[in-house]
């Protein structure tokens, strides 16, 4: 893979993956790669979910639900989380940031300002403020700003009601859930349904958080310990952004561990606070993956790393990172497909609706073909299905 271009810190969209990669492109990954690796790793595409036995016994692709099943409920709530175990997702995904007395709850980001109905409290109206979070301002409300209790009066809410104007029925009837509420619902419906609920689990701006005193990691090494998710088969993943959040964790928990990957000029944002001077590009090369696969088990790439588009916003052609990736036994859990529009690559749209359904089947099938082993997904649903077209075929 090439690189080159200027190295700015990591900046993504809320939704959206950031820009398409500067990358060489191999000659081409084979279509149907995942299942020849399957057939050489003995991993059929479909185990159950993957019960007892580790990562290595998930069904792949493997379905992750984005947030929850966010494209059908607001993100973050235990009604999102529960529809995407209806829905058959493998894996439900979870946020984590902190309140100002310590607890980790699940959100997307530590301004609330959009996803909950914190602006219609007079009570918290003073705490409106501007912050500068992984160098980027923002103005809004903060969970660090807020105790548990506090948070707690507060309602969830659809993120993109313009886009996703059903999921506004949902509003206000969901709380903002703590980690531990969710890991004991996942003891709950793993008694109820009779299999593990795998959950991946994501510590948000690290770096920050730990400079206010509030270290997400201990925390969370804490709460997996009492809940018997801190061992290499159990049924979690945690994943991050900044690399040393994940070497953090490799020394508290042998859980298996995820480094995350945002746009190939993007820094990681400990790497920006550090001086180190390493871009995502550098890390998707084999030497930096194996720098990677000396502490983590895989990588949460950006689709566009994994196929970049052209400047009209269609697919390309794939790069090496998949074969590379597993070369120093990676898996790749890339982010984030979506069945809208907006958020689905040019060729894959259908109309001019940005809120209406495109072809994600079609897109989700040239992400298979890749030979990713996951996918996270705001729509598990159809994810599961496009697996299923995939492993039959
Ligand atoms: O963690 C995988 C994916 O969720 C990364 O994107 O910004 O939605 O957390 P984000
Ligand atoms: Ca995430």
């Amino acid at each position: 893979m090439t690189q080159g271009a200027p190295r700015t810190p990591a900046r993504r969209t809320v939704l959206g993956a950031a820009g398409a990669a500067a990358f060489g492109v191999s000659a081409g990954l084979a279509a149907g790669a995942g299942a020849a690796r399957a057939a050489e790793t003995g991993r059929p595409h479909d185990r159950g979910h993957g019960h007892g036995r580790g990562f290595r016994s998930l069904p792949v692709p493997t379905v992750i639900a984005h947030r929850g099943a966010s494209g059908y409920r607001p993100e973050h709530t235990l009604g999102s989380y529960r529809h995407a175990l209806d829905l058959g997702a493998h894996v439900i995904e979870q946020d984590l940031v902190p309140t100002k007395d310590g607890h980790l709850v699940c959100r997307h980001e530590n301004d609330i300002t959009g996803t909950t109905d914190v602006a219609d409290h007079p009570e918290f109206a003073a705490r409106k403020t501007t912050k500068t979070v992984d160098g980027v301002a923002y103005t809004g409300w903060f969970t660090e700003d807020f105790t548990l209790a506090e948070l707690k009066t507060l309602r969830a809410k659809e993120r993109i009601p313009g886009t996703r104007q059903e999921n506004t029925l949902y509003d206000g009837r969901w709380t903002v859930p703590t980690f531990e509420e969710v890991l004991r619902w996942a003891d709950e419906e793993g008694r109820r349904r009779g299999r593990e609920i795998w959950l991946h689990v994501e510590t948000k701006h690290p770096t920050y958080f730990r400079s206010l005193g509030l270290g997400l990691e201990e925390r969370l090494a804490k709460l997996l310990r009492r809940y018997g998710r801190h061992r290499a088969d159990s049924a979690v993943f945690l994943q991050s952004f900044e690399p040393g959040s994940v070497q953090r964790l490799s020394k508290l928990v042998d859980s298996p561990l995820v480094v995350l990957l945002s746009g190939a000029n993007t820094r990681p944002w400990d790497f920006v606070e550090s001086g180190d001077p390493r871009t995502v590009a550098d890390l998707v090369t084999p030497a930096g993956l194996r720098w990677i696969a000396s502490y983590a088990q895989g990588i949460g790439p950006t689709l566009d790393l994994v196929i970049p588009k052209d400047a009209a916003g269609r697919l390309t052609t794939p790069t090496t990172l998949v074969r590379d990736a597993h070369a120093e036994g990676l898996i790749l859990h890339p982010y984030t497909q979506r069945n809208e529009n907006a958020f689905l690559p040019a060729d894959f749209r259908r109309g001019t609706d940005p809120a209406a359904y495109g072809d994600a089947f079609g897109a989700l099938r040239r992400y298979f073909e890749t030979g990713i082993d996951g996918v996270f997904s705001d729509n598990p649903d159809t994810a599961l299905l496009a697996a299923a077209d995939f492993a039959g075929r």
